[in-house]
């Protein structure tokens, strides 16, 4: 899978701009602010309808404009994908395959799988729990269609739920036969993605450890878990234990959006003892072996957009990333950085062939 080429049409910093990719690697150089990330996350819309900062789409609108437009070509087992993603001026979206607007969104994921690595990732590893399960997220969404559709279900059925106990809340009086109706749907939902995150996080674990021993080259003991009040309670019996919590706090305690990847290291947890450099090892290794599971199940390699890592990795481990992915691997890369040299030197001591785009 390749993208050949993309065009900006008032998105970001870019007024109109059209990008032709004609190598496998694809180098990008400029400035700070000179648009490298916004051009990556560009071809990130492409991919999952949506940025990968998690902004709101109007923000993407170049200054003072009213909508935008993106338009990429992508080959994929030999034959040319027209990919369109419009802003419309009243903040609609529309995204486009190959002349055919989707209904759903949701059907594109997964379609041109991709994964970025970007500068605050990081936070993977050390803030909240609902990055880890955005990240998780994001990997089983691309896998399996349904498990996406399981988990807008649940999303919009928690809210529900969340509404109906604030209303209960307020009325002081409780439709029991509604509440029932909810925590069906929350529990067929919710089962469903518990089933998969657990099935899922059993193979993928030891694929992360297998890849931060490699980056890391050391024994620590990194231990990750998948937690969930799932494992040791029906969901049926969670909501029924917490009713009374719920219905006072006015939200939904428990289920699994409260799921999360227990990291340890030598049996303490991991962001209290590891340090920077053992934080990025995790970080790599957590994408790699996101980049390891969709190409097993796609029979190709993702995009791998790889967003100013020369300033994350020291030189060994940027050299022997970089061999892993635009050596090993054959699938397409995307890799920017401020220092064109730096860039070049990395390049040539692979070996490979790559394009060098100067913003
Ligand atoms: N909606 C927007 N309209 C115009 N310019 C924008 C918009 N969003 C971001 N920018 C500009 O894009 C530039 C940053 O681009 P970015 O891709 O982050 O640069 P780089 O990664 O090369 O440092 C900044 O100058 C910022 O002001
Ligand atoms: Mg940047």
């Amino acid at each position: 899978m390749q993208v050949k080429d993309i065009s900006l049409t008032q998105f970001r910093n870019y007024l109109f701009q059209n990008f032709e990719f004609t190598k496998r690697i694809i180098g990008i150089c400029g400035q700070n602010g000179t648009g490298k990330t916004n051009l990556l996350d560009a071809v990130y819309y492409i991919c999952f309808t949506k940025s990968y900062f998690s902004k709101p789409d109007a923000q993407s609108v170049y200054s003072e404009m009213r909508g935008f437009r993106l338009e990429a070509s992508i080959s994929k087992n030999n034959e040319y994908n027209n990919l369109v993603c419009i802003l419309r001026e009243n903040n609609r979206k529309e995204f486009i395959i190959n002349n055919e607007a989707y209904k759903k969104f949701s059907d594109h994921i997964g379609k041109f799988p991709c994964v970025m690595i970007a500068p605050d990732d990081v936070e993977l590893i050390t803030s909240g729990s609902e990055t880890r399960r955005t990240f998780l997220d994001t990997i089983l969404s691309q896998l399996y269609p349904a498990y996406l559709q399981q988990l807008i279900d649940y999303k919009k059925i928690l809210e529900q739920r969340n509404s109906f106990l604030k209303a209960a809340a307020e009325r002081t009086y409780i439709d029991d036969n509604l509440l029932d109706t909810l925590d069906d749907q929350l529990i067929k939902s919710g089962g469903y993605i518990f089933k998969l995150r657990k099935e899922f996080t059993a193979s993928f674990l030891p694929k992360v450890q297998k890849e931060y021993a490699h980056i890391a080259s050391n024994n620590d003991s990194v231990i990750l878990n998948y937690y969930s009040q799932l494992h040791s309670t029906g969901f049926k019996d969670l909501l029924r234990q917490n009713m009374q919590r719920d219905l006072y706090m006015q939200r939904t305690g428990c289920g699994i959006h409260k799921d999360d990847i227990e990291i340890q290291m030598n049996q303490t947890p991991f962001k209290t003892i590891a340090s920077q450099g053992q934080r990025k090892s995790l970080l790599f290794a957590l994408k790699l072996a996101e980049f390891n599971v969709l190409k097993e199940q796609n029979g190709f390699a993702p995009l791998l957009l790889l967003d100013d890592v020369f300033e994350k990795l020291d030189a060994q481990r940027m050299h022997s990333l970089l061999y892993k992915v635009c050596v090993e691997e054959n699938g397409q890369v995307f890799i920017t950085d401020t220092h064109k040299d730096r860039m070049q030197k990395a390049f040539e001591a692979l070996g490979t062939d790559y394009q060098l785009i100067e913003l």
